[in-house]
């Protein structure tokens, strides 16, 4: 009896580590998503990095081209696409859904760093555009 309930007091053990775990890789993977805590991000950084990045399909000042949308559009408004939007679309693509572009790769090299600072430009120029 002592027996049984060592083994099953050792894979509970198991069990719990296991989860733990995987709550830390969650927590890590989320901390790489968003820039700290206090960021302030610079919309001239990230109007260089579009172009480097993203332009080639959401084209020059972010209007788009013939091979992605324009995110100067009103479907990319903070409310109906908040930034978070953009940090999963940059880390993990993005599924064709709203056009006909197809899908989106997800684009490497950039730090959650660069990716405010890219949405900070965007939301400049959707602004600029009336679009808020
Ligand atoms: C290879 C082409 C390509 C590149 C490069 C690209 N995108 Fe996209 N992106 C697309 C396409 C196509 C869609 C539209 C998918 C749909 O909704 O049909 C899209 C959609 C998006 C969306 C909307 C996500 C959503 O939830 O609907 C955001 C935000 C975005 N892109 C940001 C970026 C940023 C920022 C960069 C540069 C770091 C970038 N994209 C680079 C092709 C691209």
């Amino acid at each position: 009896m002592n027996g049984k309930l060592a083994i099953v007091a050792a894979m509970a053990t198991i069990l719990l580590l296991a989860a733990c775990e995987r709550q830390e890789k969650a927590a890590t993977a989320e901390k790489k998503l968003l820039p700290p805590a206090g960021f302030v991000a610079d919309a001239g950084v990230g109007e260089r990095l579009f172009r480097a990045h993203c332009a080639r399909c959401h084209g020059p000042g972010a209007m788009g081209s013939d091979q992605g949308p324009p995110l100067v559009h009103s479907v990319y408004r903070p409310a109906h696409h908040a930034d978070l939007a953009f940090y999963w679309a940059v880390k993990d693509g993005v599924r064709q859904h709203h056009w006909h572009f197809g899908d989106m790769p997800a684009i490497k090299g950039l730090s959650a760093e660069d990716v405010a600072n890219i949405i900070a430009y965007v939301r400049a120029e959707q602004r600029k555009n009336g679009i808020r």
